[in-house]
């Protein structure tokens, strides 16, 4: 694994994530073999917006449940789940984080969907499947990691059959201005590679894919995150939230990535692509 790579995976190792699941679910009431997807809907989607961010996506890809599907930079699995659960169709995950993949194996096994979803560790530059081997694929929130955008689309190109689409859901840059860190994606800029959306657009392109809608999700992030604020206002941390997997800088993260949002130097972007 690239130096990157491993201080990627690195950034997002809590040490002991499933013991912190299961603790929060405790205090939820629930038991580690007895619980549902919605106990875990405030914190298995890592990305602004959670569930409603990933519906949306969803809706604008023409999925269907003989289909097969590639969530890349999947971790802890909530996104893959959906996908499954809602559209029913098949769907493996990718993920540079260890820990992340086998919190996904394990809470996707909990919840009987281990027939339909799978995981694995690997890199969304490195995407260890036979060329074609997708219908469709989907990236929330991963390529800020990721300083090579046209080696990553190459690589969804690759595994994708033809006319396939790749649904592509990150922050992106906005406008000018330095970006404070620690974000939620990375403690510094060593490890932070956030580009604009004609950036995105200029490698899906070099690759072959032609772009087919393009959304700004901002004023979405905002809403979510103020929902977010008067929550922990009115009752303090959920016992499962975002914060679990955020560590405990997750308040000062939160509050610069909104600060960021704020000033429009970032916002959450859509851009879907088929594959030529
Ligand atoms: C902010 S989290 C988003 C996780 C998930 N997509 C979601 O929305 O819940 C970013 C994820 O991307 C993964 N990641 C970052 N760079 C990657 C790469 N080069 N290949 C595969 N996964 C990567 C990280 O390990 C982490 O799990």
């Amino acid at each position: 694994m690239a130096n990157i790579e491993q201080q990627v995976a690195r950034h997002y190792t809590h040490g002991a994530l499933r013991e912190a699941i299961y603790s929060g679910l405790k205090s939820l009431g629930r038991g580690v073999d007895d619980f549902r997807d919605a106990d875990l809907a405030g914190m298995d989607e890592f990305h602004m917006g959670g569930r409603e961010a990933t519906a949306a996506l969803a809706a604008k890809l023409d999925l269907k449940p003989a289909m097969s599907l590639l969530d890349i930079g999947c971790g802890i699995g909530g996104a893959a789940r959906y996908f499954a659960q809602s559209v029913g169709c098949r769907t493996t995950g990718i993920d540079l984080t260890p820990e992340f993949v086998e919190t996904a194996r394990a809470l996707t096994a909990h919840l009987g969907l281990a027939e339909r979803v799978e995981f694995r560790v690997g890199s969304a530059l490195e995407l260890p499947f036979a060329d074609a081997s997708f219908d469709a694929a989907t990236l929330l929130h991963v390529g800020m990691n990721i300083a090579d955008k046209k080696r990553l689309a190459a690589n969804v190109h690759r595994v994708l059959k033809r006319n396939g689409q790749f649904g592509i859901f990150d922050v992106m840059r906005a406008g000018p201005g330095p970006i404070v860190y620690p974000q939620p994606w990375a403690a510094d800029e060593s490890t932070s590679f956030v580009a604009s959306a004609a950036e995105y657009k200029e490698a899906l392109g070099a690759a072959g894919f032609v772009v087919t809608s393009e959304q700004n999700q901002r004023q979405m992030a905002l809403d979510f995150f103020a929902r977010m604020r008067a929550r922990m206002a009115a009752s303090g941390p959920p016992p499962l939230g975002l914060h679990v997997l955020m560590g405990k800088d997750a308040a000062q993260k939160v509050a610069n990535v909104v600060t960021m949002l704020q000033q429009g130097i970032i916002a959450p972007i859509e851009i879907i692509a088929r594959r030529n």
